[in-house]
């Protein structure tokens, strides 16, 4: 894990993770994407996960949330619009088989061993995710997270998706804890700068060695797999 800037760790109370494409990997729908449509998997999986949250952006920020729908609606219309764009005909079978996949993605299999370890270290533990609810269930329940998790924070409570922040409140409220106290996770690049922009101590997971964002702030942490989470400075300072 890289150094960080010049931070005074402040202890470690929870760590929250993002859910998709850091708990979950959204590209493992490009497998089925690529039996469906031979050729352009990998095309499709990448421009259906940005239009996904080009949405969300969309909704959040016009007209004070009145065009809000549900990160599964989303998610449809995402995949939707990536097929009209990339010429693909998407049949009512193939849109069901690939929403089906999207509610069953991989989990990264670092997940588990990582969470675990929080525990025993008596770290309080969540997600803080756009997906709603009723996702978030399943991918956990597929993923064998169940139990592992103190806290399934959806902004769907809020109808804002991040980067709101007041999407990112939603962690104090849920643990308690000031923001300095809790660790945000996220391979999201984006998700990592605004959730830095809040306050927390972010650990941004890169891993496909991308660039972070151009924005002037970094990430305070930046590793390559979820367990750098277990070396995060402020884990060692609990009483
Ligand atoms: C989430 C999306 C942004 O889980 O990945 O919040």
């Amino acid at each position: 894990m890289e150094k960080p800037r010049s931070v005074v760790p402040a202890p470690i109370r929870a760590v929250l993770f993002d859910a998709y494409g850091t708990l979950f990997d959204v590209y493992s729908v490009g497998l089925l994407a690529e039996q469906l449509f031979p050729g352009r998997g990998p095309a499709l999986s990448v421009l259906w996960r940005d239009k996904q949250i080009e949405y969300t952006h969309l909704v959040t920020t016009s007209n004070g949330g009145a065009h809000y729908q549900p990160f599964w609606d989303l998610t449809r219309a995402a995949l939707r619009y990536a097929c009209k764009r990339l010429a693909l005909d998407l049949s009512v079978e193939s849109e069901q088989q690939l929403m089906n996949q999207y509610r069953h993605l991989s989990a990264f299999p670092e997940n588990k061993e990582v969470l675990q370890s929080l525990k025993a270290r008596g770290i309080v533990t969540g997600i803080l995710s756009n997906g709603d609810p009723a996702m978030l269930t399943v991918a956990i329940k597929s993923a064998g997270l169940d139990g592992l998790l103190d806290h399934v924070i959806s902004v769907d409570a809020l109808h804002k998706y991040k980067t709101h922040p007041d999407a990112y409140a939603l962690g104090l409220q849920a643990t308690g804890f000031e923001a300095r106290q809790i660790a945000f996770v996220s391979c999201n690049s984006w998700d990592a700068l605004a959730a830095t922009w809040f306050g927390y101590q972010t650990l941004w997971v890169n891993r496909y060695q991308l660039p972070f964002e151009e924005l002037g702030t970094s990430p305070v942490f930046t590793g390559s797999n979820l367990r750098d989470v277990l070396s995060l400075p402020g884990l060692g300072l609990l009483p």
